[in-house]
């Protein structure tokens, strides 16, 4: 592999992730473990596998939680340094705020909490034939609001950036994943809040910079909520989406070193299974996290859920689409289900949560 030491990754990991919560409350949105590993390490993969090197992190909100686990990257491959805020830049300012660590004239910028399966050489050609100031990586989703709608002509220049807007003119948004000419980048104002989205993309245009989309169809998710955060691992594991970091072979479930399974009990659909889990007899877990030492009951049923760190779930139980904090204790034939979200260190005591009548 070539190395692109012509090119900066700098990834956006400032973020609170409050759509993950309670899961953030003790680990950024970046740092949650992710088919095994934390999220960050799947998308700083994409980037090694391009050749890319050099990686400048933009966080703020539990920053040294990076540097604890990515240390100065040597031991992933890479080369990686931290730019903290003291109190959140926003996504532009962010951006301007590690100007000074820039090597090339090339830098790839990413949204932190998206897995994608751009082919970043592409979207790099795109931008360089092009003669482009900034290249925005863009997909089709079938509901455009909560995102950044980017409008672009037949020539693929982009004619408009509209962020979360309740009728967006086009289904094509900003995928997070964006190129900047260095040059471009340093016309950012420094030292003060500045939404990329809001302030730095629309001014560009109007100021007729030259702006293009590279649009694609591969895989494209953001794991900002809970749905999307127990689809985009369990798509990991099963190898949907693309991943150099996965800890395992890809299959029906990533069992981690340390866990206990149970005879007779049911992995499927790219669930995780922490270190030190213990699963009991009987119980099913489709599609779900469950974090480290976690110990899911006798005869439980898990979808579509996350269970963090050291939480217990009791026999009988029935977990759907919820969120248990670390260190939850949840009694056994309890039924969580449709988006519930509980916080860490609660106790529910035996059947003392149902959506049945009888007890
Ligand atoms: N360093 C730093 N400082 N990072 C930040 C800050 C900040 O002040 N604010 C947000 N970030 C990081 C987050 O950690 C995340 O990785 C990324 O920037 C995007 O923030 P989100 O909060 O996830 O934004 P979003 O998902 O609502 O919208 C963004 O992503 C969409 C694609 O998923 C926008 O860019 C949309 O236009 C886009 O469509
Ligand atoms: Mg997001």
């Amino acid at each position: 592999m070539v190395e692109r030491t012509d090119v900066d990754a700098v990834v956006l990991v400032g973020g609170q992730g409050t759509r993950l919560r309670p899961l953030t409350l003790s680990a950024p949105k970046p740092m949650l473990p992710t088919a095994g590993v934390p999220f960050l390490e799947h998308l700083l993969s994409r980037m090694k596998a391009v050749g890319i090197r050099h990686v400048v992190l933009g966080t703020s909100y539990k920053a040294e939680t990076f540097t604890e686990y990515f240390g100065d990257g040597s031991a992933f491959g890479l080369d990686i340094e931290y730019v903290i805020e003291e109190s959140p830049l926003g996504t532009g300012g962010a951006i301007r705020n590690v100007a000074d660590r820039l090597r090339g004239d090339t830098t790839l910028v990413f949204n932190g909490d998206i897995l994608s399966g751009v082919d970043l050489v592409e979207l790099l050609d795109t931008h360089s034939s092009n003669h482009a100031d900034v290249t925005l990586h863009l997909v089709k989703v079938p509901d455009p609001r909560a995102f950044g709608s980017v409008p672009t002509g037949p020539d693929g220049r982009v004619q408009a950036f509209l962020e979360k807007t309740d009728n967006p003119p086009t289904d094509q948004i900003n995928a997070g994943c964006y190129v900047f000419r260095r040059s471009v980048l340093e016309t950012i104002p420094a030292g003060r809040v500045v939404s990329v989205e809001r302030e730095t993309f629309p001014g560009l245009l109007a100021d007729k910079a030259r702006v293009f989309g590279h649009v694609d169809s591969t895989y494209w998710l953001d794991l900002g909520t809970p749905a999307a955060f127990v689809r985009g691992s369990a798509d990991l594991v099963t190898g949907i989406a693309p991943t150099d970091a996965l800890p395992g072979p890809v299959g029906a479930a990533l069992v981690l070193p340390g866990a206990q399974i149970a005879p007779g009990a049911s992995l499927t659909g790219g669930t995780t299974i922490g270190r030190g889990v213990t699963v009991g007899a009987g119980a099913s877990i489709d599609g779900s996290v469950i974090f480290d030492g976690a110990v899911i009951g006798a005869g439980a049923k898990l979808a579509r859920s996350v269970v963090g760190a050291g939480a217990r779930i009791g026999d009988g139980a029935v977990v759907n689409d919820a969120v248990v904090g670390d260190g939850v204790e949840i009694g056994s034939r309890c039924e969580l289900l449709s988006g519930i979200r509980v916080w860490p260190g609660v106790t529910i005591p035996d059947a003392g949560i149902r959506f049945s009548a009888e007890g």
